[in-house]
């Protein structure tokens, strides 16, 4: 077991927290501040506990200087401030003498969050390369480092692997909530089903063979079904296939064939638009037919194998969601699993915000914040962020 926020003596420590705050926004507006707001326990807890509070987070991706201004952290302060009803005070550098000042002058119970760490990229990607100097640097800054961004645990950087190698370290409450959460699919109980969708194969491929012989079944939807048929031979007309994946598609499904549920009927139309299109049966896709969706007698055959699950983890939506005529496989199947109260993890953008929209996230039994982190987590990959925190 990893060291846990507890396991510290917090007052009058500065004490370093890695939250991943890494949200969505738009015109400076944050659309989705569900990061944030899971954050928030952990910062709360040391600011109860009297400790001086250093936030620090990455926000999208650094690549040229006019990427800065779309990825400030500013409106995340702001917000931050909000949910904890306290001033969050903001410092817009990574480092130099305005942190050290302000740092200096930080007093317990107040949290303070600098500018966002991968504005250090622009010089030689000094936060994604987990630059020891920078680490180092930054644990300077406090006494005490807490890892409590899951999101960003399959990342080496200098914010959350550097730093742990310099410092007293342990967990926050959010990675030891996903963690806690995302290890009970590790001896799941069983009827275990997996419900995969979204584009690419190749990208789940990892993960469908370290699940695969340990579920009792996988029903698969989304763009990625139509390689699994394709694989199979059925013709899928103009709907998203993943060419180099194909050959693995065969393989699995010959080794896997009772366990591995494609789609029956689909519900298809000749462009990508959001007009409503036709039902067809899995054997009547045309050549200019694009598969948008799973039909009806695809919903009820995924339901029949979901109804007596005791354990479910979904990663991928099951149609082109983002278009209202299409969206209905997912919503559909995710209100079900809500409805009966199914254990059921979901993980992964798109799934993890329809989730949102429908306002079912607390009848899930775990909706994970994180993306890459929780794939790379559920494959059984090992976390660079988790490697360097002390054992208990
Ligand atoms: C995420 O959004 O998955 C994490 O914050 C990591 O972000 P990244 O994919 O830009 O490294």
């Amino acid at each position: 077991m990893k060291k846990s926020i507890r396991d510290f003596h917090l007052a009058h420590k500065k004490v370093i927290i890695r939250s991943d705050l890494n949200v969505p926004l738009q015109n400076g507006k944050i659309v989705d501040d569900t990061r944030i707001k899971k954050s928030v326990e952990t910062i709360q807890y040391a600011i109860n506990q009297q400790a001086k509070v250093i936030v620090l987070s990455h926000l999208g991706r650094i690549k040229e200087e006019a990427d800065k201004k779309k990825n400030d952290l500013k409106p995340v302060a702001k917000r931050l401030s909000e949910l904890l009803e306290k001033k969050v005070i903001f410092i817009p550098f990574t480092r130099g003498k305005e942190v050290e000042q302000a740092i200096a002058n930080l007093k317990e119970g107040q949290v303070l969050l600098l500018q966002n760490t991968r504005f250090e990229d622009l010089d030689g990607k000094k936060e994604s390369q987990c630059d020891m100097e920078l680490a180092k640097y930054w644990a300077s800054l406090g006494d005490i480092f807490i890892n409590d961004a899951f999101g960003t645990l399959h990342r080496k950087h200098a914010s959350n692997v550097g730093i742990a190698s310099y410092l007293p370290s342990g967990i926050g409450f959010l990675v030891e909530k996903e963690i806690t959460a995302l290890d009970t699919v590790k001896k799941p109980k069983r009827p275990f089903v997996i419900v995969l969708g979204g584009g690419k194969v190749h990208d789940k491929i990892p993960l469908i063979k370290n699940l695969l012989p340990k579920c009792d079944q996988l029903l698969i939807g989304g763009g990625m079904a139509f390689t699994f048929l394709q694989a199979e031979g059925y013709e899928v007309g103009n709907s998203l296939v993943d060419v180099d994946s194909l050959s693995f598609c065969q393989e699995i499904v010959k080794k896997y064939a009772a366990k591995i549920i494609l789609p029956i009927d689909i519900h298809c139309n000749t462009a990508m638009e959001d007009q409503p299109g036709k039902m067809k049966d899995i054997n009547e896709l045309e050549f200019n037919d694009i598969g948008l969706d799973i039909g009806q007698k695809t919903i009820q055959l995924f339901k029949k194998y979901l109804t007596s699950a005791k354990m479910v983890v979904w990663n991928g939506p099951l149609g082109v969601y983002e278009l209202s005529n299409y969206a209905k496989g997912t919503e559909e199947i995710l209100k079900y699993l809500a409805e009966k109260q199914i254990k059921t993890i979901v993980a992964g953008g798109d799934i993890v915000a329809v989730a949102t929209n429908l306002h079912i996230e607390d009848q899930l039994y775990h909706v994970s914040t994180g993306g890459g982190a929780t794939l790379k987590y559920l494959e059984g990959t090992s976390m660079p962020g988790l490697e360097k925190i002390e054992e208990e």
